[in-house]
């Protein structure tokens, strides 16, 4: 066995590890690998080619004496209780100035404790979101890795040579101290939520609005994933539409039940949003709309009970029964599908970002957006033609609050509007939810409406609690004697 001759070990040879791993040994690094169940490793050593610099172990103990120092060691765990257990057990085997990475999903707050944790032991912890699935794993994910800046720089080679690239520029920078890189990861599944849930949105328009087959969606997505919608969602969509079912004979999404799971990422991105104060409708929606998937038996009985009034291809509800909703969706051109998903994406993309741009100070991360945007556009799973956009506003303005206050890119959003108002209308005559493309809408006109009915809210908090509220002109705070027809307003000392 060789000493202290590895650049890099891995601990959990999972789909994420192992591609990371071979990876790591591609880019020309010495790769440790381990794996608790030793079964898993002798299975991954069996199938690793000659010449492949990796080298297998099957104690912790070897694998960290295999290391250069200052150590560096990466864990593919699962996101949870297996951290801080994989933590637990390499640590006391570290010294000063090694490196613990967790490349997983963990919620930003655990790897905040987690590193502070160590840093009481000079050991360092990189929280590093990985984007990409095992494909991007293995030929280069999107990184997005945060903590301690200086242990930041002894992995950056690795990374930089590992990560997917956009015009010759590594998909991977460092953005901030603590649990910033998780906390960015977490957003940027929040966004991947939306996107799916309005992609989903139009796949239903298209098929059960319209009538369209397999095939004829797969060409439809395939099309718009060569213009302006761009994207890795969007490709894999119409890619997914053609592969067939060699059990049915069908096609494989057809025998998909329509229950979508989810390891709480998203949830986290909305719950930080409501804590940060920052509304994501999007991304709320996306989450509660999985949820709501998952209430099958409800499903069932309200399916009965509540009569969905769809035209339906092939479903047998008459026509003439529902006239007005085969109407909604029939009307509705294609391309008007297509801009409504372009401005609700844009849309989604301001939520995300304006959530980033608000946690960053909250929570002290000092991110750079457009760093955020630049290693989205490759690698991971949102990434898509329009972050390039994102990122040159990101550079130019990095303090924007929202995407959508960007001339250039509003233009964009009003005149998709129209479009995406007449989605949002077909889906509610067609009885066909749009949830995703009305939180949208509804987004937008808030965001740029002067004035919204608030005032009423605060008259009565006042009225029933006393809450006080500002008045347009003048300063203070103010209360009326709503119960007492003759009370007038008081001043109110803050405080
Ligand atoms: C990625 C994915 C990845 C994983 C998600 C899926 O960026 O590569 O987001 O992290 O597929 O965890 O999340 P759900 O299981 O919650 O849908």
């Amino acid at each position: 066995m060789s000493v202290q001759s590895n650049d890099i070990g891995l601990i959990g040879l999972g789909v994420m590890g192992r591609n990371l791993v071979l990876n790591m040994a591609d880019n020309g690094f010495a790769v440790a690998a381990y794996n608790r169940t030793s079964s898993v490793t002798q299975e991954f050593a069996s199938r690793l080619e000659a010449g492949q610099q990796v080298q297998p172990f099957f104690s912790l103990e070897d694998l960290v004496g295999s290391l250069k120092k200052p150590r560096r060691i990466m864990m593919m765990v699962a996101a949870g209780q297996a951290v801080d257990a994989v933590i637990g057990e390499v640590e006391p085997l570290l010294e000063p100035g090694d490196v613990i990475i967790d490349g997983g999903n963990s919620h930003f707050a655990d790897t905040a404790r987690r590193g502070e944790a160590l840093e009481a032991k000079a050991i360092h912890l990189l929280g590093v979101g990985i984007s990409g699935g095992g494909f991007g794993a293995r030929h280069g994910p999107s990184m997005m890795p945060g903590g301690q800046k200086d242990a930041y720089e002894s992995v950056r080679p690795i990374f930089e040579a590992m990560a997917a690239r956009v015009n010759d520029t590594p998909c991977v920078a460092y953005l901030g101290p603590r649990g910033a890189g998780h906390y960015v990861k977490t957003v940027h599944n929040g966004i991947e939520y939306s996107i799916m849930q309005l992609i989903g949105e139009t796949y239903a328009l298209m098929k059960e609005g319209k009538g369209f087959t397999n095939e004829q969606l797969a060409d439809i997505y395939a099309e718009w994933d060569a213009a302006e919608l761009k994207s890795y969602l969007v490709e894999i969509t119409s890619q997914i539409f053609r592969r067939h079912d060699e059990k049915t004979g069908g096609y494989v999404v057809d025998s998909i039940l329509g229950e979508a799971e989810q390891h709480g990422t998203g949830m986290w991105t909305s719950q930080s949003a409501m804590d940060l104060h920052v509304p994501v409708p999007n991304i709320d929606i996306a989450v509660a709309m999985r949820n709501l998937s998952a209430l099958e038996e409800e499903r069932k009985t309200a399916a009965q009970l509540l009569r969905p009034a769809r035209a339906t291809a092939g479903t047998g509800l008459s026509r003439s029964s529902n006239a007005e909703a085969a109407e909604g969706v029939g009307d509705l051109p294609v391309n008007s599908l297509r801009n409504a998903l372009y401005a609700a994406l844009i849309i989604t993309y301001a939520q995300g970002f304006a959530q980033l741009q608000t946690a960053s100070k909250a929570l002290e991360f000092d991110l750079r957006l457009d760093d955020v945007a630049a290693i989205w556009r490759g690698g991971c799973i949102i990434r898509s033609v329009l972050l390039n956009e994102i990122r040159t506003i990101f550079e130019r303005h990095h303090e924007l609050s929202n995407l959508m206050l960007d001339p250039e890119l509003s233009r964009g959003i009003i005149s998709r509007r129209p479009d995406l108002a007449r989605t949002v209308a077909a889906g509610v005559h067609s009885g066909i939810p749009v949830p995703g493309m009305m939180a949208a809408l509804a987004y937008l006109d808030a965001y740029r409406a002067e004035w919204l009915p608030l005032n009423l809210i605060q008259a009565q908090r006042d009225y029933f609690g006393s809450h006080t509220y500002r008045r347009i002109d003048e300063a203070g705070s103010f209360h009326t004697d709503w119960l007492s027809p003759e009370g007038g307003e008081e001043k109110r000392e803050q405080g």
